[in-house]
């Protein structure tokens, strides 16, 4: 099938790629000239592991091309919205500026019979009133909302087999001709048995939002629960594996330590409490209110925690903070709460020292005031208190006796709770751990 993607990053960039694999021709589209650029050169314009890879292979086959021009999408059978919808300045409902412009911009290169289909993450509603825009101007083409779940750093596996495919149509119904164009775009997926679900518009938008919500409230469960270990002596680290091995909670997402960020979970809680409130059933979300201020709570603990390490006064420590990235095997910084922790460390006036493998670039373009340093070895050197705060494998398998040697003294917070708090004490290091005596 011919297939254009609007919006070329984290999200677009993938699922291009990806549906060429499939067997389509697909153009990439994005205003943005410099990815671009970079992405028909077969580079990633981020990092993602096996992306560039996949970029290679398909262009090789000629059935993936990038524009700038949306008069590329012509001619098109399936068209994918797949720009970003952050928070808004100042407010937490979603921007969705982005998703109207590619729409707009996309109107006059649809055909009859085309199928517009939505991936980015919007507020409940929103497809319904751009199905109504797209039957005005195009009454013999559709509107259909396919919400995407990949997570960063698996993203290229997490689209080719995902957990689930939904598709959101108006009145929900099987029979609808964009479920058979997406059953025809997904064939194989759905030929590996990928469960894939028929819904209406709303229901389809909610899944995603519901499923992000539902991953962030995990998350805060079991740092409260580490608030709480803190307070009494216990572990969360051992609370959770065993709480998890009953399988209706399950252990995955239980990983206590400095909170979620990510241009995610993050902002589609609050975008959610937002719509929720212009729907009149903001009760019905208060506790996400809840879960956002257990998250940012972590940061806090964090930097008070150095403090403590630095014995009252954070005043010309030298700190180490270990990754950048709002999770390991991404380049990506927005909301991350490694970034905001060093942030704040260097605001009270301690001197930080920042490193990571892959996030450095967007990190100093974010926070610019900040000391990056590409080494591992070299950022340890003289530090009086290292950070671990996002669990890289390089920081995961660092040795406590070579890293002793390097430092000026061996305090460590372990703020996602990846290391052996034994093996740490047993090489002289004063380790703390976040819910871990
Ligand atoms: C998240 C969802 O997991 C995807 O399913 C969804 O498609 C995506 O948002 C999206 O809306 O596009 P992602 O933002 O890539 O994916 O990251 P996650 O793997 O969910 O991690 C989010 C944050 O939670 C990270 O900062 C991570 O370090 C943190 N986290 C995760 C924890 O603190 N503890 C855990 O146990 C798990």
């Amino acid at each position: 099938m011919r297939i254009s993607v609007i919006g070329c990053g984290y999200l677009g960039a993938v699922h291009a790629a990806c549906m060429a694999k499939l067997g389509h021709e697909v153009v990439g589209i994005d205003v943005d000239e410099r990815k671009i650029a970079e992405l028909a050169a077969a580079r990633a314009p981020f990092f993602e592991p096996g992306l560039e890879e996949l970029l290679r292979e398909v262009q090789e086959t000629g059935r993936l091309s990038f524009s700038t021009d949306m008069g590329a999408a012509e001619g098109s059978a399936v068209h994918f919205i797949c720009v970003g919808t952050p928070q808004k300045k100042g407010e937490n409902a979603a921007d969705l500026t982005y998703v109207d412009a590619a729409l707009m911009g996309l109107l006059p290169y649809i055909s009859p019979g085309d199928v517009v289909v939505g991936k980015s993450t919007v507020p409940v509603g929103t497809a319904t009133r751009l199905a109504e825009i797209v039957k005005e101007a195009r009454p013999e083409a559709h509107l259909l909302w396919n919400p995407e779940f990949l997570r960063e750093g698996h993203a290229v596996s997490d689209t080719l087999s995902p957990d689930r495919l939904v598709y959101g149509v108006a009145g929900g119904v099987e029979e609808h001709h964009g479920v058979q164009v997406l059953d025809r775009v997904y064939a194989t997926p759905l030929e590996k048995g990928i469960p894939r679900l028929v819904a209406d518009l709303p229901t389809a938008e909610l899944v995603k939002t519901a499923a992000n919500s539902f991953l962030a409230t995990k998350i805060s469960f079991i740092n409260a629960m580490a608030e709480l270990c803190d307070a009494a002596g216990a572990d969360v680290t051992l609370l959770a594996d065993a709480i998890g091995m009953d399988d209706r909670i399950g252990r995955k997402f239980l990983n206590a330590g400095i909170g979620f960020g990510g241009g995610c979970l993050p902002k589609d809680i609050r975008a959610f409490m937002a719509r929720a409130g212009e729907l009149g059933a903001d009760q019905a979300l208060t506790f996400l209110r809840e879960v956002d201020a257990i998250n940012m709570r972590r940061r806090t603990r964090v930097v008070e925690l150095t403090r403590e390490l630095c014995g009252g006064s954070l005043l010309g420590q030298r700190i180490t903070v270990l990754g950048a990235a709002f999770k390991p095997q991404s380049d990506d910084v927005r909301d991350s709460p490694a970034l905001s922790i060093a942030a704040q460390l260097q605001l009270q006036g301690a001197v930080v020292t920042v490193t990571d493998p892959e996030a450095l670039g967007n990190a100093a373009r974010r926070f610019p005031e900040l000391h990056y340093e590409e080494a591992t070895s070299t950022a340890l050197k003289g530090a009086d208190v290292l950070l671990l705060l996002t669990e890289w494998q390089d920081y995961r398998d660092l040795d406590p006796y070579e890293t002793g040697t390097l430092v000026a003294s061996q305090k460590i917070l372990d703020g996602r709770n990846i290391l052996d708090p034994s093996k740490w004490r047993a090489a002289g290091w004063t380790y703390r751990g976040l819910g871990r005596p």
